[in-house]
């Protein structure tokens, strides 16, 4: 066998590995964040797995975590800490250039995504349907308004983008962990 067939069938491998990431998660055993990172790589780009688990990896707590439920509340703790350095990101940037867009993410969207994730913390173990609930309908309005108001803004914010970006980065995976949680 050549070369360039070896990488072929190891790359093809890799591609039915990534599709099995269910199945190979139970039988490798892999922990419950790096299950979540594996499902979240075949969600959006295998390329993330190695940044969620990077992401996830700086709460030293995270890779211990036993149950999808002791997960799932640390993954929105993070994802609050997070959105707070990025609402006081925001209020700064706001002093020296309050458009109308910076003042309405900095304040009532920042406000209500991290609100947010507060209730549904409070969720993750009495219901986590509702936790899920509160992330797609109340976050994601908050987020949708922010982000509405970063499009129609004439000035390209890409700082900003990056913020909402992580946004979407922690919600998934809050969702995927949660997801766990509930029967199907
Ligand atoms: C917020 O989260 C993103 C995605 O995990 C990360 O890249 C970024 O460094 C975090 N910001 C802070 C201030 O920790």
């Amino acid at each position: 066998m050549n070369r360039s067939t070896f990488l072929s069938i190891l790359f093809t491998l890799s591609l039915i590995f990534i599709s099995h990431a269910h199945l190979a998660a139970s039988t490798i055993n892999f922990k419950l964040y790096q299950d979540v990172c594996i499902e979240y790589g075949v969600r959006v780009n295998p390329n993330n797995i190695r940044v969620c688990l990077t992401a996830l990896e700086s709460d030293p707590r995270i890779p211990q975590a036993k149950t999808y439920a002791e997960l799932s509340s640390l993954i929105i703790e993070q994802a609050m800490k997070n959105s707070t350095i990025s609402q006081h990101y925001l209020k700064n940037l706001m002093k020296t250039d309050p458009s109308p867009a910076i003042k309405e993410c900095a304040n009532q969207d920042y406000d209500g995504i991290i609100k947010a994730f507060k209730n549904a913390l409070d969720n993750v173990i009495p219901n986590p349907q509702t936790a899920i609930n509160y992330l797609r309908r109340d976050l994601g309005y908050a987020e949708g308004k922010c982000s509405d108001a970063i499009k129609n803004d004439p000035k390209s914010y890409f700082e900003v983008n990056v913020l909402i970006n992580n946004l979407d980065f922690y919600t998934a995976i809050a969702e995927l962990s949660l997801n766990h949680l509930i029967d199907k």
